[in-house]
């Protein structure tokens, strides 16, 4: 079924996924702030990413670098030259777009596959951006007219400034991107560690951007967390590829069982040798089929050696990797899957919505709002309720019941009273189990256990229900 974005950002803000930022003075454009379940949904891909790529792989290692870096990394990596977006007004209705962002949605929405002249969004020149969009009549999506200005080049990264001595500043930049941080670091990485080619370094943080086109709620924010591993390989183009390969197949495998994102939703998109930058061997975007039309979640780029090259030139210093086992000296190539963790939230909030309408237990019609999170995600695992809130018995048990599966899951504990309103709420949540102590509990220590997704009951024992996270 689908469902507006709208019906998924009023859910959000009522149910405490995500909340506008600075709220009470009236938020501010492209911003939101994570709410206590958002967090946990969080948590929850941050905690399978670790689990899967760092703890369960030999091969990959990680780090936590600045946010604030030295302003030549951004010199080095073309940021500070490239990182110019053209930005263009509709004449008619003022509204102001990314020029590269319309092309690309043009890009995705029309069989016409032909680019820009020299096609590369941050090089193309003004003139050329403009004589595309005007040819191919790209309307503004806001009045729907064909009047644009020249597109004009503004940097996307938020520049602050740094006190170096008494009156005397340095300009520096919020990391555009977690990737940096990780090449910067990789001569640390060899010196300390005894990681050898093939090896990945992940990092998952904060990054910003100053966007200027509107965010479609948390899908264009101007701060935004990033999971970004670089996997370096030797400095063969066929290893390259082959590796390009393999992360795109995992990758794939990841969104499915680690966020539980529908299959059929997904879409790997390879560029085409016109899109790609000069440097690159090959790129896929994955995107997702969002309510407002598709959307990139994550890029997997073979970017070869690019990268360390830049920093080798810029920084004097030697990247080579020294092969221990062929003696050979060589600066390796590079893949980096770099996934959004931001969007990787909203989407697992958008995949995981659902109305439904059922028979209730008196055979009338009833409707519900279900999150259908797959479990690792679900910010809340188990519901714990007594059956009557008075009796003192069975809020012990059910407390006791909580104080034991709190140890290792998100509980919540709900003393209303009232079971079935207490169900619709944990429904929209997204919390797989819920569990009710009732009288026979106090006789037997058994509890029921409600199944998110069937709604169907069971009664188990007390002591087993960790089995059901299994
Ligand atoms: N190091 C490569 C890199 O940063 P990117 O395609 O610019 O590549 C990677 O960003 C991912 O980061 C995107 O696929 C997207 O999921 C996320 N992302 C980028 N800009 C974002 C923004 N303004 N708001 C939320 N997520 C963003």
């Amino acid at each position: 079924m689908w469902f507006s974005l709208e019906t998924i950002v009023s859910r959000a803000k009522r149910r405490g996924f995500a909340y506008p930022w600075s709220d009470i003075y009236g938020g501010l454009a492209n911003a939101r702030d994570l709410g206590p379940y958002g967090t946990e949904i969080k948590r929850n891909i941050e905690n399978n990413r670790r689990k899967y790529f760092i703890q369960e792989r030999e091969d990959i290692i990680w780090l936590d670098s600045q946010i604030l870096m030295n302003p030549k990394v951004w010199e080095a990596s073309g940021h500070v030259a490239w990182f110019n977006e053209p930005l263009i007004d509709c004449k008619k209705c003022k509204s102001r777009y990314r020029a590269d962002h319309i092309i690309e949605d043009y890009q995705k929405k029309s069989e016409d596959k032909e680019f820009p002249k020299n096609w590369a969004a941050e090089k193309t020149p003004p003139e050329d951006i403009l004589e595309y969009i005007t040819n191919k009549k790209i309307k503004c999506a806001k009045c729907g007219t064909v009047d644009w200005t020249e597109p004009k080049k503004f940097n996307g990264m938020f520049k602050t400034e740094q006190w170096v001595i008494e009156g005397e500043w340095t300009d520096i930049y919020l990391r555009p991107e977690t990737a940096q941080g990780i090449f910067v670091n990789f001569k640390n990485i060899l010196d300390t560690t005894r990681m050898r080619i093939p090896f990945g370094i992940g990092q998952i943080g904060k990054a910003f951007r100053n966007e200027i086109t509107p965010g479609n709620f948390m899908f264009r924010v101007r701060e935004f967390y990033q999971m970004e591993i670089e996997y370096f390989v030797e400095n063969n183009e066929e290893v390259g590829l082959q590796a390009f390969e393999e992360w795109k197949a995992m990758s794939k495998k990841r969104w499915i069982e680690e966020i539980g994102i529908k299959e059929d939703k997904l879409k790997f998109r390879d560029h085409d040798k016109d899109e790609l930058s000069f440097y690159s061997k090959g790129t896929c975007d994955v995107e997702y089929a969002f309510p407002r039309g598709r959307g990139e979640l994550q890029g997997i780029a073979y970017r070869t050696d690019y990268d360390l090259k830049q920093h080798i030139q810029f920084s004097g210093k030697d990247l080579q990797y020294n092969d221990p086992y062929t003696g050979k000296r060589y600066v390796p190539h590079v893949i980096e899957p770099s996934r959004g963790l931001t969007r990787a939230i909203l989407t697992a909030m958008i995949d995981a919505y659902d109305e439904e309408t059922y028979k209730d237990g008196n055979g009338n019609d009833a409707s519900r709002v279900v999150a259908r999170f797959h479990k690792n995600i679900a910010p809340v695992k188990f519901a714990v309720m007594p059956l009557v809130k008075k009796d003192e018995k069975m809020v012990a048990m059910a407390k006791d019941i909580f104080k034991t599966l709190s140890k290792n899951y998100m509980c919540e504990f709900d003393d209303s009273g009232n079971i079935g309103k207490s169900y619709r709420r944990q429904d929209e949540i997204g919390t797989p189990y819920c569990i009710t102590v009732d009288h026979q509990s106090i006789e037997d220590s058994t509890v029921t256990i409600r199944e998110r997704d069937s709604m169907e009951q069971k009664r188990v024992k007390a002591d087993e229900l960790e089995s059901f996270m299994n």
